[in-house]
């Protein structure tokens, strides 16, 4: 499917979903390397005033290191890779990182919180190809008029600013009109349920919090053995910490001295070990998707690959017996 696309060229049916604070360069070459779309957000290439945009860097050292993998490796070329862009008003870097990213001809643009004809047109200009994050079928709809040309549903369950519908809802009402590019989101943690996002009729799994408890993404290890730690149960859904809902683990947010199941109480805030002000979301809790179950080890994004294929394979088998 999709032969003549950058989606065409995948050994598993996956695309890893960019992180804020969690996804670099390491962690997208290993994915990609691996044999599924890798991804980040650009704004987790951060810089210093007056220096030089770091981003710039992260795109040459995937694009080299890639190259390099594909010229060794003739027989199992890497995956393409995607970045994230962020194309809401307070962005106020986004045009700059649109232009670094068709300056580097990024074959995957991730966009999400809002969609933009001029953020698509620059992917086009390089020959990128857009997939744009959506929570409802009016933002899908809006998305394609605008010209994303494919589209990735984020559903119940998500890690990151998830939304609330069934993902069987969402996928049904999507595939009611539209034909292409489609990635599922929300709690997929296993090669079973990357057959059952097709299944559904999405030819994606998008896959985020698994990848949270490798060794390659940029996070505290005490917040990758949370990962491995915790479960469904384990997740809050609450728009408390950045205005907007979002999935986190309730053990970092006790960590910082708050009830996760009473957060509006006036003693929260006495509680904080940070006087009254509320701890960032991200930096200090963390984020996770419910799927985190499946999780029992932190491992080599490597390992993690080849268990989603093995168990993606056997699942395929079984069904067809
Ligand atoms: C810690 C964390 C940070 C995230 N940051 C972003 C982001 O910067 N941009 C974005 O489009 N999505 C972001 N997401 C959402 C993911 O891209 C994706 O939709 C989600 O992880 C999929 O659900 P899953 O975690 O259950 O697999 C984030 C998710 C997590 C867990």
């Amino acid at each position: 499917m999709y032969k003549d696309s950058p989606l065409g060229r995948l050994r598993l049916p996956v695309i890893c979903s960019p992180m804020f604070l969690v996804s670099g360069p390491d962690l997208v070459i290993a994915q990609c390397k691996a044999g599924v779309i890798g991804s980040f957000p650009a704004l987790n290439a951060r810089e210093a005033d007056g220096e030089p945009p770091q981003l710039d860097a992260w795109l040459k050292r995937i694009t080299e290191e890639l190259d390099a993998h594909n010229q060794a490796n003739p027989d199992r070329p890497a995956a393409p890779f995607a970045v994230n862009q962020i194309v809401h008003r307070s962005n106020d870097r986004v045009e700059r990182d649109v232009e670094i990213c068709a300056r580097w001809k990024v074959p995957i643009w991730i966009t999400s919180m809002g969609a933009r004809e001029d953020v698509n047109q620059a992917a086009h200009s390089c020959d990128g190809i857009v997939l744009h994050d959506v929570i409802n079928n009016r933002f899908a709809r809006k998305a394609i008029d605008k010209g994303a040309d494919g589209l990735i549903a984020v559903c119940a369950g998500a890690g990151g600013h998830a939304g609330g519908l069934s993902p069987f809802a969402l996928v049904q009402e999507i595939r009611e009109w539209f034909n292409g590019p489609l990635a599922l989101s929300g709690s997929i943690a296993t090669g079973r349920s990357v057959l059952g996002a097709q299944a559904m009729g999405a030819d994606f799994a998008y896959i985020g919090s698994p990848f949270i408890a490798t060794s390659e993404a940029v996070a505290a290890e005490s917040y990758k053995q949370m990962i491995v730690d915790s479960g469904a149960d384990d997740i809050l859904y609450t728009s408390y910490f950045s205005g907007v809902n979002a999935n986190y683990l309730k053990p970092s947010v006790r960590a910082v001295g708050l009830d996760p199941d009473n957060l509006t109480g006036e003693g929260n805030k006495l509680n904080l070990s940070t006087g009254d002000v509320r701890p960032k979301a991200w930096r200090d809790i963390w984020g996770s998707g419910q799927g985190i179950g499946a999780v029992h080890a932190v491992t080599t994004t490597a390992d993690y690959v080849d268990r989603l294929d093995r168990e993606y394979r056997a699942a395929k088998e079984a069904l067809c017996a």
